[in-house]
């Protein structure tokens, strides 16, 4: 008896860690949670995240609403549904309105299941709180009690944006799109800005909310910088690879989903004449329509700094990915099926480095020999290439010293209608030797 108890015992304890594991890999998103989700009103009371100013001695600032509410665009998100912009856009999809469709406001708003909102929970609040935070259901009465650690937060199902994978799914989920939510070639066709995202821009840009000082890294660990940029840089090729296998290969029309191409690729004028195939895209006839590899593009700078063996066999998987999408779905199939079997080995390895600035150095130049060769003619590439050169740049506390020339790049970029691959290509040549 006592034998099967402790063998019973055991057993449990196994599937506890095993859940525990599990539980650790596959965080549903805030939107997908099975929790209420409370609405704003629950966190921004004047004796809990409402202070007009960050408190001394409490471990958050709790002046965190009032950043949000005022400087964080994503308490916007849901009043642009109601904006001019919107009404057209969704005019021109025959939808009754924008702030009223679900498609709009699953990436400008908190849109959980209606059977998951609180009493005081708006779906006008935008992109809340709980949007990124998780629903606040079974933590909102216990993350505040005395010695309570992160982790029992987490048990409770706070979403963990302080880990740079579960934080870069998230941002990536309106950033760039599911499979349960695009922004679609046909709702750009409307009128919707073209999506553009940088894991480490992005979350710079976004006016912090919280400090992490001595005491933050004591609760618990914090990702920032170049590692930033290369977490987002291999959750955005996974995302994309997954969602081309989802709406690209099993697709049946006619035209293919345009949102996961080049933009530039077809939207410049026809008397413009740029045609010249890049390395990556060695084979390609003119006129072809290629797929957007921004991604990949940036993992190959890295990966050909880092490991010569891996950046091979990338490039060639990538190579072998765009020849693939002239040829048939099948085919295209297979060579993202490659590609993911690459980025899953690359992934856990290139995530736990630690860089040298050394190493930040040989990117960078990197990524400028890159783009003076020419390697970089896609716009979405070239755009990737300067947030990286940027960001970089700035890791390396060298934004004062080499602004000019960041600010030259930049202005090639800033509107992209006028965007000239040659121009790009030239002007890095003209200025990566300030970099060195
Ligand atoms: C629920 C969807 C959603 C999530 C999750 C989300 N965002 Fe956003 N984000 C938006 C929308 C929508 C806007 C545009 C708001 C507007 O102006 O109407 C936006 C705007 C921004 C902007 C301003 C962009 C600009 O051009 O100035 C930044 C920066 C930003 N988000 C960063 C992030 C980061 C970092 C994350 C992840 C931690 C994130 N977002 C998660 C939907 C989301
Ligand atoms: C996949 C998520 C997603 C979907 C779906 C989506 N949006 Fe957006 N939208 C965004 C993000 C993210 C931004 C901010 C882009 C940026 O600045 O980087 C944005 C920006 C906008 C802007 C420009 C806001 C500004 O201040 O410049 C408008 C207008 C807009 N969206 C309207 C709509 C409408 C209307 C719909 C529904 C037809 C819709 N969006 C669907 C994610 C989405
Ligand atoms: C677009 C996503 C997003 C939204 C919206 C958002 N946060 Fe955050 N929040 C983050 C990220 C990213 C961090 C930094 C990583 C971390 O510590 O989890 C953070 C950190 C925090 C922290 C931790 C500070 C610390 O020292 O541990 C608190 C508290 C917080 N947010 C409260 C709020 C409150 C309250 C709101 C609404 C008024 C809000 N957040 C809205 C993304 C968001
Ligand atoms: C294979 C070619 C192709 C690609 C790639 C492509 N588009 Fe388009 N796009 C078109 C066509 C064709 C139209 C319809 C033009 C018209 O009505 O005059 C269009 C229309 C548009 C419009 C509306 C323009 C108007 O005149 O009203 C926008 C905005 C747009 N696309 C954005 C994008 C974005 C953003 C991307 C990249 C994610 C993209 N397109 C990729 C072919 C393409």
């Amino acid at each position: 008896m006592a034998f099967f108890n402790t063998v019973a015992l055991l057993n449990t304890r196994v599937a506890v860690i095993l859940l525990a594991l599990i539980s650790v890999q596959a965080v549903a998103l805030p939107q997908y949670d099975e929790d209420q989700h409370l609405g704003v009103a629950s966190c921004a009371s004047s004796v809990c995240h409402g202070k007009s100013k960050a408190v001394e001695d409490k471990n958050v600032m709790l002046n965190e609403y009032r950043i949000w509410s005022t400087e964080d665009r994503h308490a916007r998100a849901y009043k642009t549904l109601l904006s001019s912009e919107s009404k057209r856009i969704a005019k021109n999809l025959g939808l009754p309105s924008a702030h009223t469709a679900k498609i709009c406001l699953d990436c400008h708003t908190d849109n959980v299941a209606k059977e998951q909102r609180g009493p005081k929970f708006q779906i006008n609040d935008g992109v809340a709180c709980e949007a990124c935070h998780g629903g606040s259901q079974q933590w909102i009465e216990s993350h505040t009690e005395e010695g309570v650690t992160h982790q029992q937060n987490l048990d409770k199902n706070m979403y963990p944006t302080e880990d740079g994978v579960a934080r870069a799914k998230l941002c990536i989920s309106c950033h760039y799109g599911t499979s349960n939510k695009m922004a679609s070639h046909e709702i750009m066709g409307a009128g919707h800005p073209r999506l553009s995202f940088e894991l480490e821009t992005f979350s710079a840009n976004q006016p912090a909310h919280f400090t992490v000082d001595a005491d933050y890294k004591t609760r618990k660990p914090y990702i920032s910088g170049f590692k930033l940029w290369v977490v987002g840089q291999v959750e955005m090729l996974k995302s994309s690879l997954n969602l081309m296998q989802e709406k690209l290969v099993n697709s049946e029309a006619v035209v293919p989903e345009l949102f996961f191409y080049d933009c530039h690729a077809c939207h410049h004028a026809m008397s413009d004449t740029r045609w010249q195939p890049t390395s990556a895209k060695k084979g390609m006839p003119p006129g072809a329509v290629r797929l957007n590899d921004a991604s990949a593009m940036m993992l190959l700078s890295l990966l050909d700094v880092i490991a010569p063996e891996q950046h091979k066999a990338l490039k060639a998987a990538l190579i072998a990915l765009h020849k693939a999408s002239l040829v048939n779905r099948p085919a295209l199939n297979a060579a993202i099926i490659k590609l993911q079997a690459l980025v899953l080995e690359l992934d856990g390895q290139l995530v736990a480095k630690q860089y040298t600035d050394q190493q930040l150095k040989a990117v960078r130049n990197n990524l400028l020999a890159q783009a003076s060769l020419g390697e970089y003619r896609d716009f979405v590439t070239a755009e990737q290439a300067f947030l990286a050169i940027e960001s970089i740049t700035i890791s390396l506390q060298q934004g004062t010293a080499l602004e000019t020339q960041l600010n030259l790049l930049y202005g090639s970029l800033e509107n992209e209608a006028l965007f000239s691959p040659l121009k790009f290509q030239n002007l890095a040549n003209q200025i990566k030797k300030a970099f060195k």
